[in-house]
């Protein structure tokens, strides 16, 4: 992968939310478009593919602090739980695949707390190569990938390793803190 359009990618990235609060339309519309310019660029998406996805892809970003371009994936069918990013805002640009997207409301428990959470699915979206979704903070989310293989890029505006955030079940009704370091 050519570090330079990936530093490119990132400061075009950055420049959107200057001034600005990270929002749907800058970085769920503006970022989308710079990403797909990114995959479009000759040798990209081949580059991608060969990446090593059962590990953590850190595609740009330092470990701990700031935005974070991440590639993930799914070589067999996966259904992750709902969660949320904490205070950090995420959007998810689909490379190749599908990613099934839901999202949902808290229609019990505090918001941002961990404790009783019953969640009402309010939307499930296919997000197909090209697309991308918007999550900002505390927005509760699941991805499902029934039919692999999925390539994905995930920009978040911290590093969630090091964020506290929410992991919920549905089954046992609650939200817990999911935080890998301090
Ligand atoms: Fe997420």
């Amino acid at each position: 992968m050519d570090q330079q359009i990936l530093d490119q990618l990132a400061e075009d990235m950055l420049s959107l939310v200057k001034n600005e609060e990270p929002s749907q339309q800058n970085i769920g519309v503006g970022g989308a478009e710079l990403i797909l310019e990114f995959v479009q660029k000759p040798g990209v998406k081949d580059s991608l593919a060969k990446l090593d996805i059962e590990k953590k892809v850190r595609l740009w970003g330092s470990r701990g602090s700031g935005m974070q371009i991440l590639l993930h994936g799914a070589d067999t069918p996966k259904q992750g739980s709902p969660h949320d990013h904490g205070r950090s805002w995420a959007l998810y640009f689909q490379v190749s695949g599908v990613t099934e997207m839901s999202s949902y409301d808290r229609i019990e428990g505090i918001p941002g707390r961990p404790g009783r959470a019953v969640l009402e699915k309010i939307q499930q979206t296919n997000v197909t190569p090209g697309n991308a979704m918007f999550f900002g903070p505390l927005v509760i989310h699941a991805t499902q990938h029934s039919k692999p293989p999925a390539r994905w890029i995930r920009v978040t505006g911290t590093d969630l390793d090091y964020v506290e955030r929410l992991r919920f079940s549905i089954e046992r009704q609650e939200a817990v803190i999911e935080k890998k370091y301090s």
